[in-house]
């Protein structure tokens, strides 16, 4: 017996012949909705983790040792903890509003946007499609050439934002070198707070934006090579962008749980000098 289709077979590109006409949803027999599993539920726990973190307002400094976790950095509403604002106190204390507004906002935007995320969360949380060979969530596409998603485009001007926090990021694990009493000191948290330093510098800097910026609108490089090298520095580190964007949600967390933990007094910090 034959059935009879209401729309005729696609034809293969560049063939006379149709395509085959596939009834089942996929053939793929892999494990291809593992993946998307994995990032719903990571990318949810650490949105779920910084949220109650960021509404928290307490346990975010550690004036001893002058510990401040990113979360609340620069900590800028009149609620700040005495010694934890580096940059003014200029925004009001009401609940509602982070202590840290003036950088959080754009770190959301710089990794909403980013290439890999959007990858990720059109992948695992729009099932757009939710991998290779396995169809689209949704009946329509537009793609990012329409509201919203034509926001992605900014992008490169989100990572401008990134790298000046990224700076403020540095001084704050720079002064806390300096205890509360004004000597040099170092712990675990120094460690802890310059390893995140330097991962989210590797994540910055390994931007598919940054490497534009930095090697793209030229005809020579020959005629450039101060910017070449860069540029060769950056695309090596822009093959690790994927690992980068994890590790830093792991480096931000465990700094942010490491001083939320000695604010609390669960746990001391390892001491080495002072
Ligand atoms: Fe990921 Fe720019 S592409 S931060």
């Amino acid at each position: 017996m034959t059935t009879k289709s209401a729309t005729p077979p696609a034809r293969l590109p560049g063939s006379a012949r149709p395509r085959a006409a596939i009834a089942a949803r996929t053939l793929r027999t892999d494990r291809w909705w593992f993946a998307p599993l994995i990032t719903v539920v990571g990318l949810g726990a650490w949105v779920l983790y910084a949220t109650v973190r960021v509404f928290m307002h307490d346990f975010y400094w550690v004036e001893k040792y002058s510990y401040l976790t990113p979360f609340y950095s620069p900590c800028v509403t009149q609620r700040c903890v005495e010694g934890s604002s580096h940059f003014g106190q200029f925004l009001p204390g009401w609940w509602i509003i982070p202590d840290a507004a003036l950088t959080l906002p754009f770190l959301l935007l710089f990794r909403l946007t980013c290439y890999y995320y959007r990858k990720a969360y059109y992948r695992s949380f729009w099932l757009s499609p939710p991998a290779c060979a396995v169809p689209d969530g949704h009946k329509t596409y537009s793609g990012e050439t329409r509201f919203p998603l034509l926001g992605q485009n900014l992008h490169r001007y989100f990572f401008y934002a990134a790298a000046i926090i990224s700076l403020i990021n540095t001084w704050d694990a720079i002064l806390a070198f300096r205890t509360g009493d004004g000597s040099f000191g170092f712990g675990l948290g120094n460690i802890i707070l310059v390893g995140n330093v330097v991962m989210l510098w590797a994540y910055t800097i390994s931007c598919h934006s940054c490497r534009h910026i930095i090697g793209g609108r030229m005809k020579h490089f020959s005629k450039h090579p101060v910017r070449y090298r860069a540029w060769t520095f950056v695309s090596a580190l822009n093959t690790r962008h994927m690992a980068l964007a994890w590790i830093t949600l792991g480096t931000l967390a465990l700094t942010d749980f490491y001083i939320m933990g000695l604010a609390a007094e669960w746990f001391p910090d390892l001491r080495f000098i002072n």
